[in-house]
């Protein structure tokens, strides 16, 4: 199991705040649990790890494989919850388990035309022994209706239908909501193959839904081991939740304090995109009445060079979650040179693995002795089952801490603001 070490931010509450906090999430997790706090409609994320559907894990394994013998592109099409999971997975395990094909390509997410022509001029071009890509489209959207995917898909499909004419429905499956919204009208007429979200599963819940594992195991990854990482996760923390609650009840605890950001971090490129999947996660649920911690996705050591010293010595109002790696996959290892005029034969035979360990323990150590609380997110090997735990781990740990702040943890009435405006500017017929 993963291990989220809690002691060092608890360090900084004041004398009596954890207990009272800790009540609150004990509380909270037993409202989930009787299906009694906010949202109780939402909760299907945990019906999936209590009772696996093997039929379509297997369903999804054995489409994933033939798309995975033809295909050297793969498009996920969708935006927030509907790609932020299967591309924070596919990174933290790829690419050692992607040999090269098929290549995950992401569209939907921006309305970008420069991103989209840039898509379409790459997908285009012949392959190096002149054949043409042969190009698989996944367009994942419960409601069906969200623009930046729609209008991906609009194009994209076109390309699609143009390259491949009578066989375009081999290539473009669908994920969406099994009633209602544009998506299924377009399915209908066209007899694109279809996976379902069910409709008491959220966008950001999704990852281990149809949402999330098919683009993953088209990917190569291993998606039975990642579900049932997530379904061991699920096992344990019912029976011994203290790893979540304490988790929970000090980010809450030290959000009363006056802590108002959450820095998601890692020193393993591999996961930036697993703390951008936390960063939707949490900002989403927890964003709500004027509440909540904002998390913030930061890659180090890169990032200690740009905002490092705000970090180090701005506000003091920071919490830092750092997502840590215990086992090296790699063998590269410093080696001495007859000249050291870069001074660096000190590290001789040391690896990579050990010096970006050292810099990670160096750098929460100073941002703690600088005044930011941190938490730490242990995996002791990065795989597919160790990802599964996490992602379980923090669907339910932001559930507990959402309802803490006495949020619904599952809506988000706040992102349909920006849209009124925009199609009021776009003119959408009413
Ligand atoms: O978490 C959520 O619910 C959202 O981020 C959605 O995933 C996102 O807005 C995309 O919505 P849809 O899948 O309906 O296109």
């Amino acid at each position: 199991m993963i291990r989220v070490e809690t002691s060092t931010a608890g360090s900084f509450l004041k004398e009596g705040s954890y207990g009272q906090a800790l009540k609150k999430a004990e509380e909270s997790f037993k409202q989930l649990q009787d299906k009694t706090g906010k949202g109780p409609e939402w909760l299907g994320w945990r019906d999936t790890v209590a009772q696996p559907d093997d039929a379509l894990l297997e369903e999804i394994d054995s489409l994933a494989a033939s798309v995975r013998q033809s295909a050297d592109i793969f498009i996920v099409c969708g935006i927030g919850g509907s790609y932020l999971g299967s591309k924070a997975v596919i990174e933290a395990l790829g690419p050692e388990l992607l040999p090269g094909k098929p290549e995950i390509l992401y569209a939907g997410h921006n309305m970008s035309g420069r991103y989209l022509e840039e898509l379409l001029t790459y997908i285009s071009r012949p392959k190096e022994d002149g054949t043409p890509k042969q190009v698989y489209l996944n367009v994942i959207s419960k409601s069906g209706t969200t623009i930046e995917t729609a209008l991906a898909f609009r194009v994209l499909r076109k390309w699609i239908h143009t390259a491949y004419g009578d066989r375009a429905t081999e290539h473009i499956i669908c994920t969406t909501s099994a009633e209602g919204g544009a998506l299924n009208k377009i399915i209908r007429a066209n007899g694109y193959r279809k996976f379902v979200l069910p409709d008491n599963i959220g966008g950001r819940f999704s990852v281990l839904t149809p949402v999330g594992l098919l683009p993953i195991a088209v990917a190569g990854i291993d998606i039975r081991t990642l579900f049932y990482g997530a379904v061991a996760a699920y096992q344990l923390l019912e029976k011994s939740p203290e790893m979540v609650l304490s988790y929970a009840a000090t980010r809450f605890a030290l959000y009363g304090q006056g802590y108002r950001i959450d820095v998601f971090t890692s020193f393993e490129p591999h996961l930036k995109s697993f703390g951008g999947w936390m960063q939707q996660l949490m900002g989403e649920s927890e964003g709500k009445n004027g509440k909540g911690l904002f998390p913030v996705l930061l890659g180090y050591s890169t990032d200690l060079h740009s905002v490092g010293q705000m970090v180090q010595d701005g506000h003091r109002n920071i919490i830092e979650t750092f997502l840590v790696v215990n086992t090296a996959v790699q063998k590269l290892r410093i080696e001495a040179e007859a000249d050291d005029h870069d001074g660096l034969n000190y590290l001789q035979g040391r690896s990579f693995h050990d010096i970006n360990t050292k810099a990670f323990e160096g750098t929460r150590e100073a941002h703690t002795r600088g005044g930011v609380p941190p938490f730490t997110v242990v995996f002791d090997e990065l795989n597919a089952q160790s990802v599964g735990q996490a992602i379980y781990f923090f669907e339910l740990a932001t559930a507990v801490y959402v309802y803490c702040l006495g949020e619904n943890p599952f809506d988000q009435p706040g992102v349909e603001d920006y849209k009124k405006e925009m199609y009021r500017l776009l003119g959408k017929p009413v």
